[in-house]
C-alpha cells in the first residue's frame, strides 16, 4: 500500500510516479483521473475508487475502455449534505454571515426594529434542481420549515407533495433555488446570466453540487445588481479560487466545500471507498459502481 499524506492535493507528477504498478487507486475529488493517470498506472489497475459521490474528476469512459471499475460514495453522505443545505438556506436568508462580520468588526450599533431583516421560509417555495438522493433528503425536511417543494428531473419522480416542473418555471416561481444535479457537459453553466434573470428578485440561490454548474461571473453580476436577493455557495468553478467579484459582496455566503464534512460522514466515505477497492482487487463486484 502507498498512502499519500500531504495536506494539499497530490501533484500530477507525484501521482503518475506513485500509481505505477498499483491495482487500485483510492482518490479524492481534487484528483483529476484521466487517460494519462491510467496510462501511468499500467494495465494491472483494476479500480478507481473516488471518495466522493460526485465523480466529474474522473474520465469514466477512459476507465471503462481499459476495463477499470469506477466507484463513488453515495448514501453515506446524503444526510450530512441535506442538513448542510438547510444550514446554508437558513444562514443566507437570515443573513448570518453578514451579521457575524458586523459583530467581529466591532460595528454593531445595537438592536433596532428594522435592522438586517431577512426572509422567512414558511409559505415559500423550495425549488430543487435535480432530485437524486440528496435532493430528496433536502425535500424531506421542507415541511418542517413550512415550505412547498418544486423540482426538475428528467422524469417526474412521484415525490408526494412536490411539483415537477421545467427549469424555467422553477426559476421563475421559487423563493429558494437549490442545486442538486451532477456536473456533466449538460449542466455546465446551467445557471448562467439568462437563468439568473428568470429568478425572482427576492429569491436565493444555493449551490452544494459542483461549482461549474453556476457561471460565477454571471452570479456576481446578478448579486451586485440585486437581480436576486442572495446566494450561498459551497462549491466553486476553480476551487480553491473564488471569483473576485463574489468576494466583496455582502449578499453571498461563501463556504469552503464542507457539505459532507462531518467526522461520521467523511469516515463513512473513506471506509466505503476502501471497501470498493478491496472488493474489486479480490475479485468481488464493486459495492457502489458509478452508473
Ligand atoms: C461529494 O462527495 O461529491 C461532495 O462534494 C464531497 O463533499
Amino acid at each position: 500500500m502507498d498512502l499519500y499524506t500531504g495536506s494539499v492535493a497530490i501533484s500530477r507528477e507525484e501521482l503518475h510516479q506513485r500509481i505505477a504498478g498499483k491495482q487500485a487507486l483510492v482518490c479524492l475529488l481534487t484528483d483529476t483521473i484521466d487517460a494519462a493517470v491510467l496510462d501511468a498506472a499500467g494495465p494491472q489497475l483494476k479500480i478507481v475508487a473516488n471518495v466522493a459521490v460526485g465523480y466529474n474528476n474522473i474520465d469514466v469512459p477512459a476507465c471503462r475502455a481499459r476495463g477499470v471499475a469506477v466507484t463513488n460514495t453515495p448514501d453515506v453522505l446524503t444526510n450530512a449534505c441535506a442538513d448542510f443545505t438547510w444550514a446554508l438556506i437558513l444562514a443566507v436568508t437570515r443573513r448570518l454571515g453578514e451579521g457575524e462580520r458586523v459583530v467581529r468588526a466591532g460595528k454593531w450599533g445595537g438592536w433596532a426594529l428594522d435592522y438586517m431583516l431577512g426572509m422567512e421560509l414558511r409559505g415559500k417555495q423550495l425549488g430543487l434542481v435535480g432530485l437524486g438522493r440528496i435532493g430528496r433528503a433536502v425535500a424531506d425536511k421542507a415541511p418542517a420549515f413550512g415550505m412547498t417543494v418544486a423540482y426538475t428531473a428528467r422524469t417526474p419522480a412521484g415525490l408526494p407533495g412536490a411539483t415537477h416542473m421545467p427549469l424555467d418555471r422553477l426559476l421563475a416561481t421559487s423563493d429558494i433555488v437549490s442545486l442538486h444535479c451532477p456536473m456533466t457537459p449538460d449542466t455546465k453553466h446551467l445557471i448562467d446570466q439568462k437563468a439568473l434573470t428568470k429568478m425572482k428578485r427576492s429569491a436565493y440561490l444555493i449551490n452544494t453540487s459542483r461549482g461549474p454548474v453556476v457561471d460565477e461571473g454571471a452570479l456576481a453580476w446578478a448579486l451586485k445588481e440585486r437581480l436576486i436577493a442572495g446566494a450561498a455557495l459551497d462549491v466553486y468553478e476553480k476551487e480553491p479560487e473564488i471569483h473576485a467579484g463574489l468576494m466583496t459582496l455582502e449578499n453571498v455566503l461563501l463556504i469552503p466545500h464542507l457539505a459532507s464534512a462531518t467526522t461520521e460522514t467523511r469516515t463513512g466515505m473513506a471506509d466505503l471507498a476502501v471497501s470498493n477497492a478491496i472488493a474489486v482487487v479480490t475479485g468481488q463486484p464493486p459495492l457502489t459502481p458509478v452508473p
